[in-house]
């Protein structure tokens, strides 16, 4: 049960980097553009893989160079690309970055492929879900019909696979049963917010920690909420009591895009290879992994490796 599995989303990112963001009706310049392999999916999976997971991915991309580009980076990256379905008369995911000056991200997501993820798709995987998977992450850049399919199946089939659900984008009349099914939920403080039905808040420890118990009362079994320069907190239900993950603060964070998903990627590498760590533990590696990523441009260009990372966090 040694494998990180990623159901997910696989795109395109296109970033545009800019002083300002422009008002309705206006133009503005931007200061630099770039292209980089994104999509939540494919990104946790990356971060994972880069840390010495073995990683398999499973999702969709159309019949063009986009998905091309994207096949052979899985391939490069070591991550086992034959569970990935090629989709006709669609185009492979697309997001469109603008990142400000702050390292802000501001995101829009066209799913294309990724949204063509079909329970036919995923059963093609089952031999690994069933017998060789540690980790499952998912994200909600996919059918979200598709992702409760197969977590009912997976506590079905494999009752040691643990089942991480990130939730974002989010959404906000989720169905209960994907919390329930999940047994680690995570958001940001702005998705917390939402499925909190936007009664707190967030900004600050105690809001934060106030979210924790609302969505552990929702049904869900272990929360993480991820709070940027803050660290994160979490809670289970059956450790109620919150608990924050603090983190040193980066001064001039020079982009944020997909430091969320270092993260996620992080947590299923130290749940897979170091399971005798406690979870408080677990996530300060993750978050100091996640806090590599914030001071370099893009998504997965901005990975680290292992072997640029400390020691210590591998011991
Ligand atoms: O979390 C960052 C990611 O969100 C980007 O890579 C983009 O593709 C969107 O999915």
């Amino acid at each position: 049960m040694s494998k990180v599995v990623v159901v997910g989303s696989c795109s395109t990112d296109l970033f545009f980097y800019t002083s300002k963001l422009p008002n309705p009706g206006q133009t503005i310049h931007g200061k630099q553009f770039s292209i980089d392999f994104g999509g939540k999916g494919a990104n946790q999976c990356v971060a994972a893989q880069n840390l010495g997971a073995d990683t398999v991915f499973i999702g969709c991309v159309g019949e063009d160079l986009f998905g091309e580009d994207i096949l052979n980076n899985f391939k490069k990256c070591g991550v086992d690309t034959r569970y990935i379905v090629k989709k006709p008369n669609v185009d492979t995911g697309v997001a469109q970055i603008n990142v400000t000056d702050d390292g802000e991200n501001y995101i829009i997501i066209v799913a294309g492929a990724n949204g063509t993820l079909q329970k036919g798709d995923v059963d093609k995987a089952e031999s690994v879900l069933l017998n060789e998977t540690g980790v499952v992450l998912f994200q909600f850049e996919t059918p979200l019909e598709t992702t409760e399919y197969l977590l009912n199946k997976i506590s079905t089939i494999n009752s040691k696979c643990c089942k991480i659900v990130n939730g974002a984008p989010a959404y906000s009349n989720l169905q209960k049963e994907i919390l329930q099914l999940a047994d680690i939920f995570c958001v940001n403080e702005s998705e917390a917010e939402i499925y909190t039905n936007e009664i707190i808040k967030i900004d600050s420890i105690e809001s934060a920690n106030q979210a924790l118990s609302l969505l552990l009362k929702q049904g869900c079994n272990t929360v993480i909420i991820t709070l940027g320069p803050l660290g994160a907190v979490f809670a289970s239900k059956d450790a109620r009591e919150p608990q924050w993950v603090r983190l040193p603060k980066i001064e001039n964070p020079i982009d944020t895009t997909g430091a969320g998903d270092a993260f996620i990627g992080a947590l299923a590498y130290f749940i897979v290879h170091k399971p005798n760590l406690n979870l408080y533990e677990k996530i300060k590696r993750s978050c100091a992994i996640a806090t590599v990523t914030v001071q370099h441009k893009g998504t997965q260009k901005s990975f680290p490796l292992r072997n640029d990372l400390p020691n210590k966090l591998f011991d």
